[in-house]
C-alpha cells in the first residue's frame, strides 16, 4: 500500500502556536493526565506512560500497513483521545481529518496538541453511537482502542458501517483469551454443544466490574471474535499487521434481515 510520502510543502507549513517551552510544559501539566504521549516541540505529554512510548510504539508496528500518501483523502478518528493518530494522518497529507471523542478533557488536549504543532484537525465531542450526526462518509475510519470500552460494541461497528465508512476501516482492540481461530461453519446442529468450548470459538468476555482498574472496560474479544465481529458488521479483513490491529475494507451488505442493520435508530444530521 505504501507510496511516496507527501512533501512538507504539500502538507502545509503552519509552524503552530508560538509558545515557549516553559509555557508548553505548563499547559501540558494543566491539561493532564494524558493517555497519548505526543512530542510537542520537545515536550512529551506522557513520558511515564505504563505502556511505554504510547501509542507511538504500537503505531510503528502497523503504520506501514496504511497508505503513506493520503492526499485527497478524508479520515475520521473515532475515540481520537489527544489526537496522536489524527496528527499522523495529517502528516501523510490527508485533506480533511475529523477526530471525535466522548471526553471533553481529551478533546481539550487534542486541540492544544494540534495548535502547538500547527496541524489542522477538526475535533468534535461525539459518541460513536452518534456518528450519523456527522452526515458524511470518510475514506478511512480509525477505530482504535475503543471497542472494549463500549457496552454495545457490535452496534458501534454496525453504525460505523452504515453511517461513516466509505472504504477502509483501521481497527484495534485489546484482546484476551485464546489466539486460536476456529473456521466457523455456516450452521450447526442444535445438539452440537462442544464447539462452544473450543478455544478458537469467537468469544466476547464480559467485564461486570473492572479490568485493569478501569470501569470503562466492558467487553474484551479473543482474536477469533475480533475477526468475526468485523466480518459480521460488513468489513472484509485485508491485513492483520499487528496482533490487535486489522486493516479492513467496507463491503456492501445484503439488504433484508440478514444485513447488519443497527437495531438503534441512528441519529442523523439535518443536512442528510
Ligand atoms: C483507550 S483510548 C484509545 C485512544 C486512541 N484511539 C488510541 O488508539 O490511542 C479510548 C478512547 O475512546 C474514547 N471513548 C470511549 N467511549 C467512547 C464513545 N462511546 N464514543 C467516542 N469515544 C469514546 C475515550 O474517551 C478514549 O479517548
Amino acid at each position: 500500500m505504501a507510496s511516496t510520502r507527501p512533501q512538507s510543502a504539500e502538507r502545509g507549513d503552519n509552524p503552530g502556536w508560538e509558545l515557549d517551552r516553559a509555557e508548553i510544559e505548563r499547559r501540558v501539566k494543566e491539561l493532564g493526565p494524558w493517555f497519548h504521549n505526543i512530542n510537542l516541540k520537545g515536550v512529551q505529554t506522557a513520558p511515564d506512560h505504563y505502556l511505554g512510548d504510547y501509542p507511538g510504539v504500537k503505531w510503528r508496528a502497523f503504520a506501514d500497513a496504511l497508505p503513506q500518501d493520503l492526499r485527497g483523502k478524508t479520515v475520521l478518528d473515532i475515540g481520537c483521545n489527544a489526537g496522536f493518530h489524527a496528527i499522523e494522518m495529517k502528516r501523510r497529507g490527508a485533506e480533511r481529518v475529523v477526530g471525535v471523542d466522548w471526553a471533553d478533557s481529551y478533546l481539550e488536549q487534542a486541540r492544544f496538541a494540534a495548535g502547538v504543532l500547527g496541524v489542522d484537525v477538526e475535533y468534535r465531542r461525539l459518541s460513536v453511537y452518534d456518528v450519523g450526526l456527522l452526515g458524511e462518509k470518510f475514506d478511512i475510519v480509525l477505530f482504535l482502542g475503543v471497542l472494549y470500552h463500549l457496552r454495545h460494541p457490535l452496534l458501534a461497528l454496525d453504525l460505523i458501517h452504515a453511517e461513516v465508512a466509505r472504504d477502509l476501516l483501521i481497527f484495534q482492540s485489546m484482546q484476551r483469551g485464546s489466539r486460536e481461530v476456529v473456521e466457523v461453519e455456516p450452521d450447526y446442529d442444535f445438539w452440537e454443544t462442544g464447539i462452544f468450548n473450543a478455544p478458537g470459538w469467537p468469544k466476547l468476555h464480559f467485564i461486570e466490574h473492572k479490568y485493569a482498574n478501569d470501569e470503562t472496560n466492558w467487553w474484551v474479544p479473543n482474536l477469533a471474535c475480533s475477526q468475526a465481529m468485523l466480518r459480521s458488521a460488513g468489513f472484509e479483513i485485508l491485513s492483520h499487521p499487528e496482533p490487535e490491529v486489522f486493516v479492513c475494507r467496507r463491503r456492501e451488505m445484503p439488504d433484508g434481515p440478514d444485513g447488519p442493520r443497527p437495531v438503534y435508530a441512528a441519529r442523523r444530521s439535518h443536512s442528510s
